[in-house]
């Protein structure tokens, strides 16, 4: 009967998410009824500090106050005591959360370094082309750092970043957040306890889902490749980097392949204007801005909307006149690859298979994994592990996973994960209570690289270390 209610419960959560979570993917696959069971998870756990670590915030945008919220939810751990930030609405707003002095408040990230240190570390959430100066500057200033990604925009950059919290002696952790989600936490553990016997290969698909394509790579900051990273490497290192983690062995080899195929000229309606306001097809388009961005409210993080809601509509409409989020999606000078490919060969000889997709009308990453002694198929919400030599299957349920700190969190918990290890490695002079410090990560930049070098060029690339 309980058996029954848990059934019937996931059941809803599949259909709640629009028939994605793995309810059906690996029941289906798998054949058989599974043995339903909570995540079996214990987060680290630490004594409290005995002072808060202090950070300064450079980007108060969507990122920066992820991180900033870690600091107001919880104090003692973690107090933000400045901020760089150009757009003054964003600015103010983020002084006040943190109740930032007039002095400690800057315009712009190089305005910090020229005063005197006044914090343990910077927390570096900016644009993607800001990150390699400021990080130097951070480490050459004696602050640790906690760096969004991408590390920087190319390989020499990144290997500067390492190279230079070598010689500093400071603390870099890189944001690739998933390897903090319990849901992958638990999924090495599995792949690392004899579960599923050796290794073999992994299969793992990154669906996008075509309206947060267009949000972020046609028409949002990540449409250039090349103000920006290629795709592979802005959108999917956070991919690269779990393969990586979850093999626990470099990586050897890869090759690409992939492009941008819709997303041109070429493809839009007949009466397409510049801005969606103005288009004749608008109705008709899923791309729509009106629709996304008035109807599905919640891609309007990218707004500083005004308290009063009542005035929402008419700031959004002010947002989609003047801002790339009301242009075309047909008519961007975005040339980020919409699908994506990659083959990757480890030591040892396990083989990864990856697939990154726009077009697909759901969120959450799926990971198939194959060991010579039983399989592991997931989705982010579930996953199943299927014994060979019992027949046993046993579906893991992560949101039967409440510890009241990560559960329902952003990047599935990951997100806080990260922060409060971060807090915790910079407090405690400790790099080992991070698993993303920037020796580990700087792997999955130089496997996108490679990828990219790969794709354009139709070869096969070694990954030099
Ligand atoms: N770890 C993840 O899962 C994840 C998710 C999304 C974005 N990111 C990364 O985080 C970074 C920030 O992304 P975001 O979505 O928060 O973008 P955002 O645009 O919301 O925030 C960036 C902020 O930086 C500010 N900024 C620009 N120039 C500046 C300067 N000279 N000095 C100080 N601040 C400046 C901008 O005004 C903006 O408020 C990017 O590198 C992005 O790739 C990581």
């Amino acid at each position: 009967m309980e058996n029954q209610t848990r059934r019937d419960a996931l059941r809803k959560i599949s259909l709640s998410l629009g028939g994605l979570a793995l309810g059906s993917w690996a029941n289906a696959e798998n054949g058989a009824e599974a043995n339903l069971q909570p995540l079996e998870l214990t987060p680290p756990q630490y004594p409290p500090l005995e002072k808060a670590v202090t950070a300064i915030t450079l980007g108060a945008g969507n990122r920066g106050n992820v991180y900033g919220n870690y600091a107001t939810k919880f104090p003692t751990e973690l107090d933000i005591v400045g901020v760089a930030e150009p757009i003054v609405i964003r600015n103010d707003r983020y002084a006040k959360k943190h109740n930032i002095e007039d002095t400690r408040r800057f315009k712009t990230w190089e305005d910090v370094f020229k005063v005197p240190k006044f914090a343990d570390a910077i927390i570096i959430s900016m644009p993607d082309n800001l990150h390699h100066a400021s990080c130097l500057q951070a480490l050459a200033a004696g602050y640790h750092v906690l760096l969004e990604k991408p590390i920087a925009q190319t390989e020499k950059e990144c290997r500067e970043i390492l190279a230079a919290a070598k010689k500093h002696n400071r603390i870099v952790a890189v944001c690739h957040v998933l390897r903090y989600a319990p849901y992958f936490v638990t999924l090495k553990k599995l792949i690392h306890n004899g579960s599923i016997g050796e290794l073999i290969s992994i299969q793992h698909f990154e669906p996008i889902q075509h309206i947060h394509m267009a949000h972020s790579f046609v028409r949002g900051n990540w449409h250039n490749s090349r103000q920006t990273t290629p795709i592979i490497i802005a959108k999917s290192c956070h991919d690269l980097d779990i393969l990586r983690w979850l093999v626990g062995k470099p990586a050897k080899r890869i090759s690409a392949f992939g492009g941008l195929k819709w997303f041109k000229r070429e493809n839009e309606p007949q009466g397409a204007a510049d801005r969606c306001l103005d288009c004749k097809a608008e109705k008709d388009c899923p791309y729509s801005a009106l629709k996304i961005y008035h109807d599905k409210g919640s891609w309007n993080y990218a707004f500083d909307l005004p308290e009063d809601k009542s005035k929402h509509a008419e700031a959004i409409t002010t947002y989609l006149k003047s801002t790339n989020y009301g242009r075309c999606v047909y008519r961007m000078e975005n040339d980020q690859c919409d699908h994506y490919v990659a083959n990757i060969e480890f030591e040892g000889g396990t083989t990864a298979a990856f697939s990154m997709e726009a077009f697909t009308g759901y969120h959450g990453r799926r990971t198939r994994v194959m060991g010579s002694m039983g399989d592991i198929v997931g989705d982010m919400t579930t996953f199943t592990h299927t014994d060979f030599k019992t027949g046993k299957t046993t579906t893991y349920d992560v949101n039967s996973f409440d510890d009241g700190i990560y559960a329902k969190q952003g990047h599935g918990g990951g997100d806080i994960g990260l922060a409060r290890n971060w807090v915790q490695a910079i407090a405690r002079q400790d790099a080992s209570l991070l698993t993303s410090t920037i020796e580990a990560s700087i792997e999955s930049h130089l496997m996108g690289f490679a990828a990219e070098k790969s794709r354009k060029k139709g070869t096969v690339e070694k990954i030099v270390l």
